[in-house]
Formats: structure tokens, sequence, C-alpha cells
């Protein structure tokens, strides 16, 4: 699987972290799409580009960070065919690659210590999408 992976400022030392981890776990391919420092940066430039390459079919799935993961998953979400989660508990990132096929998990570094944020991210790229037709159905009824 491709996963790439991207912070601003605020959520650049919790993607270090997971840049590790990441890189130890089999079966992954890691691409890192920035920041490289801890100087300010605008969260949307990172968002529009990690959604960009999984549109384009570069990458499969996504890691956003920023301080909350809110700024990040909203610019993520603005672009149709993108299904971003901002999570701080393994129970919504593991239902909601289940019920929603989410493609891009978005952590916020102020919210979540990096062992629960290496739990979450474990849970979200372990669950399997259900393919039940009344989840399919409402998959599809998500884009307008
Ligand atoms: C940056 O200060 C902060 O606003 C950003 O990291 C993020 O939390 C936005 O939602």
């Amino acid at each position: 699987m491709r996963i790439g992976i991207a912070s601003d400022h605020g959520g650049f030392r919790l993607k270090s972290d997971l840049l590790g981890m990441l890189r130890d776990r089999a079966g992954l391919e890691i691409e890192d799409l920035g920041t490289h420092s801890e100087a300010s940066t605008d969260y949307p430039d990172y968002a529009h580009r990690l959604a960009t390459l999984i549109l384009q079919g570069e990458l499969d799935r996504g890691i956003l960070v920023c301080g909350t993961g809110i700024g990040m998953s909203i610019a993520a979400n603005r672009h149709a065919g993108i299904r971003c989660v901002v999570c701080s508990d393994t129970y919504t990132a593991k239902l909601s690659r289940e019920h929603n096929d989410t493609n891009i998990l978005a952590l916020g570094e102020r919210v979540v210590g990096k062992g629960l944020a290496w739990d979450i991210v474990t849970a979200w790229l372990d669950a399997a999408t259900d393919m039940d037709a009344r989840h399919a159905r409402r998959r599809e009824k998500i884009e307008i």
C-alpha cells in the first residue's frame, strides 16, 4: 500500500514520530510530503497536495497531521473523491474505513499523544471497507 504523509508546522513532531513507525511496518511504501521543519506553513497546501496525489492514483491513502487535524480534514474533504476523517479514537478510525471507506486520516498533534496516534493509525490501516450493499449505496450518495 502506498501511503503519503504530510503535516504543517503544528503537526511536524507527530508526523516525524509516525514516519519512523510507518517505515518499520511491513507492506507499506511511505512518501513524506513535508513539511520538514517547525517553521510556520499553511496546512491547506499539504492537504491539497496529498488529496491530488491520491486522486491521480499516485498514492493509495494518506495521513495528515496539523495541530488539531481539523484544518487538514476540511481542506482535504473539499476534493470530490476524498473521504477524510479526523480521529482521536480507534473506534472511529476503524468504522471510518469499514462504513465510509476513508482514504485520508487526519490527526491533531495537540490532541493525541504519540502512542494513541499510532494505535489510531494501525486501526485505520488494518480495517477493510465493508462491501455490503447498504454501505456501498451510502458511499455512492456522498458524491454530489
Ligand atoms: C496552526 O497554528 C494550526 O491552526 C493548524 O495546525 C491546525 O490546527 C488547523 O486546523
